[in-house]
């Protein structure tokens, strides 16, 4: 599997910059300020206008951004045909890579199709979706994204119920090393109370991009 450092230190918590919250018409200066600032991977958000109602971007993005940042990639596909997606986004460089357990009666045999890849896997929840089926995915996943929000748009509302959704996952990963991250919605108010219910990794968009000092503010979110 590609490596991610720190990836396997637990008590590291990992911070991926959201590009979607970058100006697109200047993402290379996006990339750069998430770099500076100390990030550990780059969050790219893949939206189809289906399974949420906006649009962004596509592999040919992916791999633009693959061989010009040092930082591993981390694609969230909210598409509502992850298994048709997951090739091409293996293919374009992502090193991990993320779809919604809404998407698919086959979650299973993506997660392993991911791995096999060669990439990290990850499976992210929407904040109306029970985690009740966690368990039976837990031999193919390395990451488990809590959204925050309801996806389709950065700057979007922190849902609070999600912290004790955290905590509720973490308790069922204990011990199998796999990480639980969040992702919308997560800024200076609320990072320090989801490192504490137990994510380690945390995506953050507006917060970062809005930040007059990037580096600080990774360095506050992670702790
Ligand atoms: C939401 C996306 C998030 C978003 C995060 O649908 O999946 O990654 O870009 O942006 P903020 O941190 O502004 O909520
Ligand atoms: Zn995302």
């Amino acid at each position: 599997m590609p490596k991610i450092p720190g990836w396997e230190d637990p008590g590291r918590v990992l911070i991926a910059p959201s590009i979607l919250s970058a100006n697109p018409a200047q993402l290379a200066d996006g990339v750069g300020l998430a770099e500076e600032a100390g990030a550990d991977l780059l969050h790219v958000d893949i939206m189809d206008g289906h399974f949420v109602p906006n649009l962004s971007f596509g592999p040919g993005l992916v791999e633009a951004l693959s061989s010009q940042t040092h930082l591993p990639t981390e694609v969230h596909l909210m598409v509502d045909n992850p298994g048709a997606m997951i090739p091409l986004f293996a293919d374009a460089g992502a090193n991990l890579l993320i779809f919604h357990r809404e998407t698919s009666p086959h979650c299973h045999r993506h997660l392993d199709e991911i791995r096999r890849r060669g990439c990290l896997s990850g499976i992210a929840y929407n904040p109306s979706r029970s985690l009740a089926d966690l368990p039976l995915l837990m031999d193919v996943l390395d990451l488990v994204v809590i959204m925050g929000v309801n996806p389709g748009f950065s700057g979007a509302r922190f849902i609070p119920q999600t912290v004790q959704r955290v905590r509720q996952a973490c308790e069922m990963v204990a011990g199998t090393g796999i990480r639980i991250a969040v992702d919308g919605g997560v800024d200076l108010s609320n990072a320090q109370e989801l490192r504490e219910a137990g994510a380690s990794l945390l995506v953050s968009g507006s917060c970062l991009f809005s930040s007059e000092d990037p580096a600080a503010t990774v360095a506050f979110l992670r702790g």
